[in-house]
């Protein structure tokens, strides 16, 4: 039986990466962004590169007009897979409101509902739904692409450093929760990844790489979707964990300062 994979959130940066290294692997793929302009583009790519596996994106939103998380779309997205006769064995759940500038005087509560609402309760609503029909084959993995801010709180950014947190928890209590029905559930926690934000990031950030990390370089999305990849494919007997890939960014009790 041919094996799918679902990653959200993936027509830009890491998630590209994560298509790129399951397609590259002969896993059959869906993806979804927000816009189906960049949905569709992303396709034509993932088609002309990857030509012996299925590549199918999908227009998702993640919040209804309402600011709710779109449960209904969660559900429409999997019943049109299921009338296609596709079964996800392998959820990636990468897309993310990164809450950027969120001043806790400043900005109104939306801001910060909005970012747990994508972050924490519409994934939420893709694990139910991906487990329901996982549990019905008795296997499954689920990855959340997760953050070394679940456990280092950095500036600005409390919705999106709670949300992480939140996503841990979840992470732990799907483990328990769907254990029994052979679905595993693990969690990549990266530091800095060299995403397109990364590349316009003020002359400041060169010099990040050698303060913050131990190993002297921050991940590319490649060592992200090779941690994503061990989880699915490799990691039989793993459930539960997490593993870090921030060139040991968080392991330090004080930033390396070189004199300058
Ligand atoms: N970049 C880093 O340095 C870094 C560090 C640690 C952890 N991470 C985590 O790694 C993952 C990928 O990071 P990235 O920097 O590659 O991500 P990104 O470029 O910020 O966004 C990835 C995708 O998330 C989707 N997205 C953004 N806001 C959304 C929203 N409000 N609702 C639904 N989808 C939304 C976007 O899809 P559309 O195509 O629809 O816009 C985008 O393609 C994320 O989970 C992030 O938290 C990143």
């Amino acid at each position: 039986m041919r094996k799918t994979v679902l990653i959200t959130g993936a027509c830009i940066n890491t998630g590209v990466d994560i298509v790129e290294k399951f397609a590259a692997e002969g896993y059959d793929v869906v993806f979804t962004g927000r816009s189906a302009d960049s949905v569709a583009a992303a396709e034509n790519r993932y088609r002309e590169k990857f030509s012996q596996v299925a590549i199918k994106g999908y227009v998702l939103r993640s919040l209804t007009e309402d600011g709710l998380a779109n449960e209904q779309g969660v559900k429409d997205l999997f019943d049109t897979l299921d009338s296609e006769g596709v079964f996800v064995g392998t959820l990636v759940l990468n897309a993310a409101d990164q809450g950027l500038n969120m001043k806790i005087f400043e900005n109104p509560l939306s801001d910060f509902t909005n970012v747990l609402n994508t972050n924490v309760v519409w994934n939420y609503c893709l694990c139910e739904q991906s487990a329901q029909r996982m549990k019905q084959h008795g296997e499954g993995s689920i990855v959340f692409v997760n953050s070394n801010t679940a456990y280092r709180a950095i500036p600005d950014r409390i919705a999106y450093v709670t949300s992480k947190g939140a996503q841990l928890g979840m992470m732990r209590a799907l483990t328990l929760d769907l254990g029994k029905y052979g679905i595993r559930v693990n969690a990549v926690l990266p530091g800095m990844i060299r995403t397109d934000r990364w590349e316009k990031n003020p002359a400041f950030y060169a010099k990040v790489p050698s303060r913050f990390t131990p190993i002297g370089d921050v991940a590319t999305g490649a060592d992200v979707a090779d941690a994503v990849y061990y989880f699915a494919a490799h990691a039989r007997n793993t459930t539960g964990a997490e593993l870090v890939v921030d060139g040991g960014n968080t392991i330090q009790l004080y930033p390396i300062i070189p004199e300058e």
